[in-house]
């Protein structure tokens, strides 16, 4: 009987073309093609048994369709809960004129704002505030805005029979107020694109209020702390 590697060697040696390993045959031959019985090492037959082995439970949990489990919720539930910890530095705001303008010049809080912008306005207002379907925010002409409080009720309430959608029921209270505070403060930037001018021209925002901690000058009564002993 003849051996594998008598079996397996080639007529001349011309035929053969680099090194013949001497492994055993598997006896297979197809259109005169011998097949080596030389298996797959058993390191990397138990790595791809494994990987298959850890897809299934993998794929289970985070793709099975369970709530809050897939990276991208995880990321949300991540950035919501950074937003409630800065919420909680401010409290809950107070949704009128001079909260607005108070945040127009507290750049840390504008970059909240900005984050509820760019989820929910920049379809309409452009990354930037240029202008798509709603008007340019960084020029100095408003359809719907005399004076900054506006923009607050214009978030709130909507605008243009709905062409703005009324947000009061969709952020919260903090969302609003900054979010109004971000878009007061695209006005004199420069957008990328910008869409024409709609609107009148308006007079420029109030300047930053007074820091409360800063003693007034003046002699007015208010400020005085032995007063006059009024109950
Ligand atoms: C579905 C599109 C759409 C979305 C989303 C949208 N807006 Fe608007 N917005 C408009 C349109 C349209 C107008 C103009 C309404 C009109 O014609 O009076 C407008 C008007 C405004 C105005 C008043 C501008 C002016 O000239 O009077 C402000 C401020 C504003 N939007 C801010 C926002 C903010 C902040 C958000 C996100 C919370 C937002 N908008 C989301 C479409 C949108």
């Amino acid at each position: 009987m003849k051996s594998n590697a008598e079996t397996n060697a080639p007529q001349t040696d011309k035929e053969v073309v680099g090194h013949v390993p001497d492994d055993p045959l598997t006896g297979h031959a197809y259109d005169g093609i011998q097949e080596f019985d030389n298996p797959l090492p058993g390191w990397w037959k138990w790595m791809f048994i494994g990987s298959i082995a850890f897809a299934l439970p993998y794929w289970a949990f985070y793709h099975g369709g369970a709530e809050g489990r897939t990276v991208h919720d995880r990321y949300d539930n991540a950035m919501a809960a950074n937003i409630r910890l800065q919420f909680e530095e401010i409290g809950e705001l107070k949704e009128d004129r001079e909260t607005v303008v108070k945040f127009l010049y507290e750049p840390s809080w504008l970059r909240v704002g900005q984050t509820v912008f760019k989820t929910n306005c920049v379809s309409c207002h452009g990354a930037d505030g240029g202008g798509i379907v709603g008007p340019n925010l960084t020029d100095e002409e408003y359809k719907n805005v005399k004076d900054i409080g506006d923009i607050l009720t214009v978030l709130q309430n909507g605008a243009g029979g709905g062409a703005m959608p009324a947000w009061k029921n969709r952020l919260s209270t903090n969302e609003l107020v900054l979010a109004a505070s971000y878009a007061a403060s695209l006005r004199g930037t420069t957008p990328g694109t910008a869409k024409q001018p709609e609107g009148r021209k308006i007079a420029p925002w109030p300047a930053a209020p007074v820091e409360e901690d800063e003693t007034p000058e003046g002699d007015d009564a208010e400020s005085e702390e032995s007063g006059d002993g009024t109950t």
